[in-house]
């Protein structure tokens, strides 16, 4: 079975997707991390972040592994903390804009997929990646909530400056952010993760 969950950065989708993997027993799969280490990658090798093409030679030639307890791997090279930086998130919608990078994107997610079951976490998977996912799920919050849960992760980074940021990457993403027709759209501004799990674990049981 898969589980799609979509949304926009900052709706508590890493947590909850990664939660509700482990509550089921299913793998879990970061699709921005690969969209991410891409982009780190391209920043290591010089690569134009303006080439889709060269871009999406790259992403064939070191494909991005993930180890058991969630670390992100490129080339051997742990890149969990890398890909997180503010950096990359500016710059990260510059890449996954692509259509040639998404192509390779989508077929490396689609091959991850079909192992079994797994919660699939993105912008597009219920509506492009794994159209066929029994449950999909596209998550939304308030953007002052989405900054306020950011500064958890980015200490450092004023509240102002998250939400703005926020603002401005959701304007880049629009374009990749495509929920299903028939996802299960789920407002988690006043909802704790717990909460948002147990709904979409209601919706697996349903489901079987
Ligand atoms: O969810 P995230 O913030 O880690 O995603 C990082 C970037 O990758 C974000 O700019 C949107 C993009 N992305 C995408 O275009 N398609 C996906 N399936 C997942 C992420």
């Amino acid at each position: 079975m898969i589980v799609a969950i979509d949304g926009p950065a900052g709706t508590g989708k890493s947590t909850v997707a990664s939660t509700l993997a482990r509550r089921l027993g299913f793998s879990y799969l970061d699709t921005g991390a690969m969209y991410r280490a891409l982009t780190w990658l391209a920043r290591r090798d010089g690569v134009d972040l303006s080439d889709g093409p060269a871009l999406a030679v790259l992403a064939h030639a070191h494909p991005v592994s993930f180890g058991a307890d969630g670390h992100v791997e490129v080339d051997d090279e742990d890149v969990t903390a890398a890909i997180r930086e503010t950096e990359i998130d500016r710059l990260v919608p510059v890449v996954a804009r692509h259509p040639e990078v998404r192509e390779v994107m989508r077929d490396r997610q689609r091959a991850l997929a079909v192992t079994g079951d797994s919660v699939i976490e993105g912008r597009d998977i219920g509506s492009v990646v794994t159209p066929g996912a029994e449950v999909k799920v596209f998550l939304v919050a308030d953007v002052d909530e989405r900054a306020r849960r950011r500064t958890n992760d980015r200490p450092g980074v004023e509240a102002d400056t998250l939400a703005a940021d926020l603002r401005a990457r959701d304007e880049r993403d629009a374009e990749n952010t495509k929920p299903a027709p028939d996802a299960v759209r789920l407002d988690t501004t006043d909802l704790s993760i717990e909460q948002v799990v147990d709904r979409i674990a209601e919706l697996v049981e349903a489901s079987r």
